[in-house]
This record gives C-alpha cells, structure tokens and sequence, in this order.
C-alpha cells in the first residue's frame, strides 16, 4: 500500500536556525520512514524581498546540504528546488485567478512584512501564500508539517482547494485532496533570544537574535 504523503519547504533566504529546525525540519526526518516525503527549497519565496542571485543560488545549495546534514536521507525522500519545476508557478496563476483579494489582505505575516516595507510593498509578498498553496496541492500532498507561523497559510491553503473544488469538482469527485496541518505542540513557536514576544526569525537584522544552525559550538 502506498504511503500517506507529506510536502513541506524552507526559504532560501539565509542560513537555517533552531525555529526552522525544531518547528519543521526535526519533524520531517522523523516522519520520513512513515510518509512519501517531498521536500523543497522554497527559492521563490525567496525573492519576495530583494535577493543577490549569487548568494540565492549558494544559499539553496547550502539549504539542500543541511537537510541532508540534518537527517533527510535523499534515498527515503525526495528533495527538491521549487523554481526548477515552472509547474509551482503555473498553478499559483491559476490560483490567482479565484482567490478573492481580501483572503490575502487578511494574512498577518503579510501585513507585518508590509509595514516594513512602507509603499515599495511588492504584489509578491501579498501573493505568497497563493504559490504556498501552488506547492502543497500540486502534490496532493496528505499532511504539511510546519511550524505553528504557517498556521495561517495552511488554512488558506485549504480554502482555495474548497473552492476549487466546489467550482470544478462533480459530486464526490473532488479535484485537490484538502491537506491537514501538522503542528507539533513542541517547538512549534520558538522565540526570539533578544524580544521574547517576536518568534526568532531569519529577517530580525540582529544576529544575537537567533541561533543558525551553522554556528560554531562556542
Ligand atoms: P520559513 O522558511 O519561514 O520557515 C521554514 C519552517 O520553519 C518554521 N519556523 C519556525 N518554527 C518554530 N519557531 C520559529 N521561530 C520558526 N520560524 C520558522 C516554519 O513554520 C516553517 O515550517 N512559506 C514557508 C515556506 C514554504 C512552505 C511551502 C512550507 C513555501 N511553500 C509549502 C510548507 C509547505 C516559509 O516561509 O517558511
């Protein structure tokens, strides 16, 4: 019998820390023996705020082999880039084209990441959780482990695949499978080590800030 699936990914925007380690990835290599794992390097979302593309293209690189470094066995799951398989692209369009503006509107990390970014605000950031929710359904994906900030994109994940589903889908035959969250109560929300009320973030310019996984031991 085949495997309930799992698909999950990380932003290539900078070394990885503990949140991205003990809200998701941790998870992941525990899952990987009991799940068809499809694994990703989020290069996309990325560029939803500037980006050298020398150091894009490290970065992904660096985030594949942390992965691997982490416990992801490439032979058990399938570990991939997000903007080699125009397919990710393709589908957020023709999500665009039934997701009510305002579903966006409403996200928070949207409207955080927007006061930050004052009237240069671009369409990208307001239209990220659209291409999250290309990423996931395009796989039929059964669950998404994540950590709980994404709680917010996952159920509007669920929307656009309702409605897609009440639009296009005939009576018992749907068109996307519905995917579940998986947050784990432990480590789902670490916080930052100099403002215990923001979650440690790989965007807080203050390096004191978080732990990198990359960091030497002292
Ligand atoms: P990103 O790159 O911000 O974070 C990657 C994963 O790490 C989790 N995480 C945390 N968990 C606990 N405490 C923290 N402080 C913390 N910070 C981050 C996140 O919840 C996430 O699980 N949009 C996603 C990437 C993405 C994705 C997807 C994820 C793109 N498409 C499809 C799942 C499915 C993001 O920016 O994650």
């Amino acid at each position: 019998m085949s495997q309930p699936r799992i698909l999950s990914g990380i932003q290539t925007t900078g070394n990885m820390h503990l949140g991205n380690y003990l809200g998701a990835i941790r998870n992941w290599v525990e899952l990987q023996s009991q799940y068809d794992c499809f694994l990703f390097m989020a290069d996309l979302h990325a560029i939803t705020v500037p980006q050298d593309p020398k150091t894009l293209a490290e970065n992904t690189l660096k985030l594949a082999a942390t992965y691997i470094a982490c416990g992801i066995d490439p032979e058990q799951s399938t570990i991939f880039v997000q903007s080699q398989l125009p397919e990710h692209s393709e589908l957020a369009w023709l999500f665009n084209c039934i997701t009510p503006l305002n579903w966006l509107e409403r996200m928070i990390q949207f409207k955080e990441k927007a006061v930050k970014q004052g009237e240069n605000v671009g369409v990208g950031l307001l239209d990220y959780p659209v291409l999250m929710a290309a990423d996931i359904l395009l796989y039929d994906a059964d669950k998404v482990p994540v950590g709980e900030d994404q709680k917010q994109h996952l159920e509007l994940t669920r929307d656009i695949a309702g409605r897609v589903n009440d639009k296009f889908g005939k009576k018992k035959r749907y068109v996307l499978k519905v995917p579940e969250p998986m947050i784990r109560k432990e480590g789902a929300r670490i916080m930052s080590l100099t403002d215990g009320t923001k979650k440690m973030s790989k965007s807080d310019p203050s390096e004191l800030s978080r732990i990198d996984i990359l960091d030497p031991p002292d």
